[in-house]
């Protein structure tokens, strides 16, 4: 059967903003989060402590993880390398994102790394931070098809994600980071972990909705046991290095499915819909969630 409660990772505000062409105000950015922490989501991702000339939308993370302060909830942040820990590390903080990619062309073009040097990349990030107490999730993109390579094998997915777990890191979330992936895929894909020693509770699942398979493709997670599945408020969403990839599977198209299959999540869908209402008229356009539009 299916699970009876799922975690929601919400991705918003890192996912979401690192793609938005202009650069959102500081202010825009802490009430967001705390839009969202309020609506009930136990996890918020809030930014990203990368180069600053590679995603410049989110070069203010110290001053926004400042003034957000010790996470009440968890406020993971993206971390690439030691710079980027150092930088999370010196505010506190608790819970940070390396970011893998499963195919040679996506580590070079997102990390400017090769796909055997992201390792050496991350190593030192995961074991000074879990000796620090922090708390790390390593992601995998491009699981499904890749803008450069086409469609990626599922033994090098499994590969990628082994060594980052190997690495130490605690969940492992499989990005669909241009959103071609299918049902039966996922079910492949999550089965091909197990058969690799990884049960469906140290995996996440992270769809873009690009080809509008999000939602069938987290109900065929659901089917395989994944309890954990990223989304982002009203979908907003992209990555700045990936040709077409789209926004994430909106966080409200998640929670209505979710209430009709009785599955809990502790999100106050009203609250939720009414933060990515008033984001999009931050943004100055309308959210692209189906469910955000029907609820307004
Ligand atoms: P690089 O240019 O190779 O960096 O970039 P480097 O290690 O050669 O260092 C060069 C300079 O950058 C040095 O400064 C460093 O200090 C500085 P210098 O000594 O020359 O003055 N530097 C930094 N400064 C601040 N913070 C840092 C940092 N690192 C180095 N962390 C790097 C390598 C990884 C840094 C770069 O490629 C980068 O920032 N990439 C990030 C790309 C990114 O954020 N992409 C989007 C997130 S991934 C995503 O969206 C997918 C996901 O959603 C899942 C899915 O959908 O599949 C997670
Ligand atoms: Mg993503």
């Amino acid at each position: 059967g299916l699970p009876e409660r799922v975690t929601i990772y919400e991705v918003g505000p890192r996912d979401g903003l690192q793609n938005e062409k202009a650069i959102v105000p500081v202010d825009v950015k802490e009430e967001f989060v705390r839009r969202l922490v309020a609506a009930g989501l136990p996890v918020v991702e809030a930014t990203s402590f990368v180069h600053p000339k590679w995603v410049p939308q989110l070069a203010d993370a110290e001053e926004l993880m400042t003034r957000l302060g010790p996470d009440g909830v968890a406020l993971p942040v993206l971390v690439p390398n030691e710079r980027g820990l150092d930088r999370a590390l010196a505010l506190g903080l608790r819970h940070v994102a390396i970011f893998g990619s499963a195919t040679e062309t996506f580590a070079r073009r997102n990390l400017n790394r090769s796909l055997d040097e992201q390792f050496a990349m991350f190593e030192p990030v995961v074991t000074r931070a879990l000796a620090a107490g922090v708390d790390v999730r390593a992601y995998v993109s491009m699981c499904f098809g890749d803008p450069w390579e086409g469609e990626v094998p599922i033994e090098q997915v499994v590969r990628v994600g082994k060594r980052l777990l190997d690495l130490g890191a605690g969940q492992l979330s499989l990005g669909d980071t241009i959103g071609v992936g299918t049902a039966g895929r996922v079910k492949a894909l999550v089965a091909a972990f197990a058969d690799a020693d990884v049960p469906a509770e140290r995996l996440a699942l992270h769809f873009h909705d690009t080809y509008g398979q999000a939602l069938a493709n987290t109900l065929a997670g659901l089917e395989a046991g994944i309890t954990t599945y990223d989304a982002s408020a009203g979908g907003l969403g992209g990555c700045p290095y990936a040709e077409s990839a789209t926004g994430n599977l909106a966080t409200e198209d998640l929670v209505w499915m979710l209430d009709g299959l009785g599955i809990e999540h502790g999100v106050d869908l009203a609250s939720l819909a009414a933060s990515s209402v008033w984001m999009a008229e931050r943004l100055g356009r309308e959210s692209p969630s189906a469910v955000v539009r029907a609820l307004a």
